[in-house]
């Protein structure tokens, strides 16, 4: 065997090789994901995690164009030719559009034109809706439709003549004394039909599709024309390649023309400048999910086509066009980094730490991985590449994670034994998924997360006193319990020494925090942030218990007979009470002069020992607000009727509770009485 020498071999840097890698792996990936997407239908990815993708291959092919595959995913338009269709070569190739993402791309796009047109003076713009469908090139020969044909690699593309035939909204005769016309436009399919069609698959328990788009992609594959015609598609036309008449000099002197001949065209709209486009962008951004039909987008064309001419192409996209795309919804990026934050009640929440992605408009850089449990099911690893989602105001969070791309150093989030805050131990909850913190108010977390539910509208409700100033005073050692907060009067000088809190908002501040202190038993008891006990739970405990002694002094068995509070509950309120450092903040509290109007003694209150329900949906406020209105006269709010019921309270779309208070003979009020009955007793 003959030895080989590999010394004078160029040793590849590991980092080098990191890359390379990752390219092979994202190129793989990609090539996946295109054929599942194109040639089976069935995309494996969403869009826009499939966009980002690609531009991270991108971004590393130019950066390292050394390493770039020869057939990288990156260099091919689109699709591939099904070899099912006959291919049909296109005459003028089919491209693709170039994207700008907001303002100052736009503006860019404006000036590049301009300096190629060598005009200082505004362009005129058409603006468009970017149809969510699939491409398709028409040829109409002496008025009647011959072709149809897909984009496919955007050289060649498939014959689908018939399939196209079945679209109800195309005409198949128009009356043109051109010899050829070549329409192109985008086929897509109507939300509503969408949805029959998918509702229709479910029942028959076939295939459903994942968006419109590709059902209408799905449809046009149909080598039996029947099925295509079977679907609800519909075709709008967007350009003119062949064929418009030579005294039309302007796209949307086009699409007029088109609508003439009986084609659709989609909404369309001129503006003399590139300035009116970005307001038109977002109201259209706004109201887009009431159109029958998807877009993705505003494609923006300079409308003179003479103009268009002299501004040609570069490479596979025009320079008279753009594509102004909505916001992704989703994005991928990688994970490189996890954190555990600490809450009130000492729950460890995982926070993931992301390479900085824009999703959904907004750049994105911590999501939260919510708890153990849910680590475990998207089975995360810090260095995974992961899809994030950002759909409306919601929450980003991570929806999947791309195993194939895991590098090999890619390490466990593991949940750590000690509190990240105080050291003290973590606990797991019952369930496994959840995890605490067993620090209680010594841990910092718990303390400042304490605190902001204290000072909170619902409970003492101390306006100024923000998250960051809490936070603030809490490091300087003003706060550490809520009892603190009634002495921060005797450190009014430090406060004025504070970043940017000026004399005025000190006194602002302190006014606030002296009004808090007359309040009303449910707030505080509701501040005091005992687990388990939420609003309605602390009215009901100040119900019941009248005093807060009697509450602080109650065993697990008596908060256990009320109505609505569990065991584990229960639990909890004795727990709280039974902590020495607990009963001193309380008594500090009352000492610092928090007070509320002593409540009536139960047995006095006007509905003491009734019982009522409340169903529908009210007008004057939620069935919440009704039901603690109830609880201050004395009654007990249940949620189901029955014999004992006193009264129901029957709002709008009452439904089977009303069936049951009827048959019972239960007096029901409509909500106007019940706003009269609470007038007498001046809680309306
Ligand atoms: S014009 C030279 N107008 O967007 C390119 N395209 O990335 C001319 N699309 O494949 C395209 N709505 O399928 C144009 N109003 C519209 C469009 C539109 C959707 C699609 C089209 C094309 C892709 C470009």
């Amino acid at each position: 065997m003959s030895s080989v020498d590999n010394s004078s071999k160029p040793i590849s840097e590991p980092a080098d090789r990191k890359v390379s890698d990752r390219m092979r792996q994202l190129a793989k990936l990609l090539r996946e994901q295109a054929h599942a997407y194109y040639v089976l239908d069935e995309p494996i990815a969403e869009d826009s995690a499939y966009d980002s993708l690609r531009s991270e291959l991108v971004a590393l092919e130019e950066a390292h164009p050394k390493l770039a595959e020869q057939d990288s995913p990156t260099k091919s338009v689109g699709g591939q030719v099904l070899d099912k269709f006959i291919s049909v070569a296109h005459d003028v190739p089919m491209l693709s559009l170039s994207n700008v993402f907001n303002a100052a791309d736009l503006a860019d796009f404006d000036r590049r034109a301009r300096a190629r047109l060598n005009t200082e003076d505004s362009i005129e713009y058409e603006l468009e809706y970017k149809l969510d469908g699939l491409a398709v090139s028409l040829r109409y020969e002496h008025g009647k439709l011959t072709q149809a044909v897909t984009r496919g690699d955007g050289a060649t593309g498939e014959l689908i003549t018939s399939n196209i035939k079945t679209i109800r909204n195309l005409p198949k005769q128009i009356a043109t004394e051109a010899p050829l016309l070549e329409v192109r436009g985008e086929v897509v399919m109507p939300k509503a039909g969408f949805e029959k069609l998918n509702r229709e698959a479910e029942l028959e328990g076939t295939k459903t599709f994942a968006n419109p788009r590709n059902a209408a992609a799905g449809s046009l594959r149909q080598l039996d024309p029947g099925i295509a015609a079977s679907r609800p598609l519909a075709f709008y036309g967007y350009s003119v390649i062949q064929g418009l008449p030579e005294q039309l000099t302007t796209q949307s002197a086009a699409l007029n023309w088109l609508r003439d001949l009986g084609f659709s065209v989609p909404d369309f709209e001129v503006c003399k400048s590139v300035n009116p486009i970005l307001e038109r962008y977002e109201q259209i951004a706004a109201e887009r999910s009431n159109l029958p039909f998807e877009i993705d987008g505003m494609v923006i064309k300079v409308n003179s086509l003479t103009k268009q001419e002299e501004l040609g192409f570069l490479s596979r996209e025009p320079r008279w066009a753009t594509a102004f795309k909505f916001p992704a919804e989703q994005a991928t990026t990688r994970l490189i980094g996890a954190e555990w934050q600490v809450g009130r009640t000492g729950q460890l929440t995982p926070v993931g730490k992301l390479e900085p992605v824009l999703v959904g408009g907004v750049t994105v850089q911590n999501v939260t991985l919510h708890n153990p449990g849910e680590i475990e099911r998207l089975g995360v690893m810090v260095g995974d590449t992961v899809v994030v989602e950002r759909a409306g105001d919601v929450i980003p969070k991570v929806v999947g994670v791309l195993k194939d791309l895991r590098p090999a150093d890619a390490t466990a989030i593991e949940l750590p034994k000690q509190c990240p805050v105080c050291a003290s131990q973590v606990v797991m909850g019952e369930d496994e998924a959840l995890a605490r913190c067993s620090g209680a108010l010594i841990c910092p977390a718990q303390q400042t997360a304490a605190l902001i539910h204290f000072v909170s509208r619902r409970a003492m409700d101390i306006e100024g006193l923000g998250d960051r100033w809490i936070e603030s005073f809490h490091a300087h050692g003003l706060l550490s319990s809520v009892a603190d907060i009634y002495r921060l009067k005797n450190h009014k000088e430090q406060l004025i020494g504070f970043e940017k809190l000026a004399d005025k908002s000190v006194e602002n501040l302190l006014g606030a925090i002296e009004q808090s202190k007359k309040t009303a038993l449910p707030r505080l008891i509701f501040g005091l942030g005992i687990r388990g006990v939420g609003e309605r739970t602390a009215q009901l405990l100040a119900t019941e218990f009248g005093e807060l002694t009697n509450l602080m002094q109650a065993s697990a068995e008596s908060l256990e007979a009320i109505h609505d509070i569990g065991s584990i509950t229960a639990e909890f309120i004795v727990e709280f009470f039974a902590s020495p450092r607990n009963q001193q903040v309380i008594a500090d509290l009352i000492d610092l002069g928090v007070h509320w109007p002593k409540p009536l003694a139960k047995t006095d209150l006007p509905l003491s020992g009734q019982s009522w329900v409340i169903t529908g949906s009210l007008d004057a406020f939620s069935r919440d607000v009704a039901g603690e209105k109830l609880m201050a006269l004395g009654a007990k709010v249940a949620g189901s009727v029955s014999k004992n019921t006193h009264r129901l309270v029957a709002g709008e779309k009452a439904g089977s509770k009303l069936k049951k208070a009827e048959s019972l003979g239960v007096t029901v009020l409509s909500e106007a009485e019940f706003l009269a009955f609470l007038a007498e007793f001046d809680q309306s």
